[in-house]
C-alpha cells in the first residue's frame, strides 16, 4: 500500500501516534498542525525511521477562516501532491467552562476547529475522491459525541455535530466509493486528556491503542465498511 494521508493534529497525541504507525502504508504524508517546531520534528522522526516516505508540513491555525484557506494554498503550492487517499481529521480544542462562563467568541472558535474546518477540509478533499471514486476519511469524535458531562458544552455540541457531518457525507458520498468513518475514543493518555478533571489519568486509553484501529479499519476494507467506532475504556475510574 502507497497511500498518501493528510493528517490535522499531527503535531500531537492521536495524530502524532498515527502519523508514525502508517510508516509501512503511507508514501506520503500531509502533517498538518499549528506548532511548527513539533511539525518539523515528526517529519525528522518519520524520515530517521523511513527515509522514503515525502512528508510535507502545514501550520495552521484551523480555528480561523483564514487558517483554512491556508492549508488549502498550501497543498495546491506543492505540484507533487494531487489527491490525498486517507483524510484524518484529528485537531480539535477542549474547553472546559460552565455554560454561564461561555461567550460567543469562545463556541466559534471551538465550532470553527471541531466543526467547520474539518467539515470543509472534508469537503474540499471528498470531492477529489468523489471524482476517482473511491477515498476514506476518518473523524476523531468523542464520547461526547453520544453523551455530555458537565462544563462541557462546547466541546460536547461541537462533537455530536462531528457525528452528524460524518453520517451526511457517507449519505452522499459512500455511493461514489469515498467512505466516511465516526471513531469515537472515551478519554485518552494525550495532552487534551490532561484537561479531564475528576477521573484517573491512570484509567485513560492508550491512544497507541486507537492509532492501530484505525489502520487496521484502513487495511481491512475491501468487503467491509465500519461507519461508526464507539470506543470505551476497560477501567471506568
Ligand atoms: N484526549 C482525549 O481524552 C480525547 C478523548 C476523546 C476524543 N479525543 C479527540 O481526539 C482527537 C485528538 O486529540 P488528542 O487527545 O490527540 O489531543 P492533543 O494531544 O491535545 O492534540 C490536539 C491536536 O490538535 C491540534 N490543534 C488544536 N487546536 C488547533 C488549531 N486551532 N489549529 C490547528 N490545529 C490545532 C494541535 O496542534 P498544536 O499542538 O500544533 O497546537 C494538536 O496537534 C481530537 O479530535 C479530540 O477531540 C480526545
Amino acid at each position: 500500500m502507497n497511500k498518501t494521508f493528510l493528517i490535522t493534529g499531527a503535531s500531537s497525541g492521536l495524530g502524532e501516534i498515527f502519523s508514525k504507525s502508517i510508516l509501512d502504508i503511507a508514501k506520503t504524508i500531509i502533517a498538518v498542525g499549528r506548532n511548527k517546531n513539533k511539525l518539523v520534528k515528526l517529519k525528522k522522526e518519520i524520515n530517521k525511521l523511513k527515509p522514503s516516505i515525502d512528508v510535507f508540513i502545514i501550520s495552521t491555525d484551523l480555528s480561523k477562516e483564514e487558517g483554512l484557506k491556508k492549508l488549502f494554498k498550501e497543498f495546491e503550492k506543492q505540484k507533487k501532491i494531487k489527491f490525498v487517499d486517507v483524510l484524518i481529521n484529528s485537531a480539535a480544542n477542549f474547553t472546559v467552562k460552565k455554560i454561564d462562563k461561555i461567550n460567543l467568541k469562545e463556541l466559534k472558535n471551538d465550532f470553527q476547529i471541531n466543526t467547520i474546518s474539518p467539515f470543509m477540509i472534508s469537503k474540499y478533499f471528498g470531492l477529489k475522491m468523489k471524482k476517482k471514486k473511491r477515498g476514506t476519511i476518518i473523524n476523531i469524535g468523542s464520547s461526547s459525541s453520544y453523551d455530555c458531562s458537565e462544563n462541557t458544552s462546547i466541546y460536547c455540541s461541537t462533537k455530536h455535530a462531528l457525528l452528524g457531518m460524518t453520517k451526511a457525507f457517507n449519505s452522499e458520498l459512500k455511493s461514489y466509493g469515498v467512505k466516511s468513518i465516526f471513531i469515537a475514543p472515551g478519554s485518552m493518555k494525550t495532552a487534551m486528556g490532561r484537561k479531564v478533571k475528576n477521573q484517573d489519568f491512570n484509567t485513560f486509553i492508550d491512544p497507541h491503542e486507537i492509532a492501530n484501529i484505525m489502520k487496521y479499519l484502513l487495511i481491512n476494507e475491501k468487503s467491509m465498511s465500519i461507519d461508526e467506532l464507539k470506543i470505551k475504556r476497560s477501567i471506568y475510574k
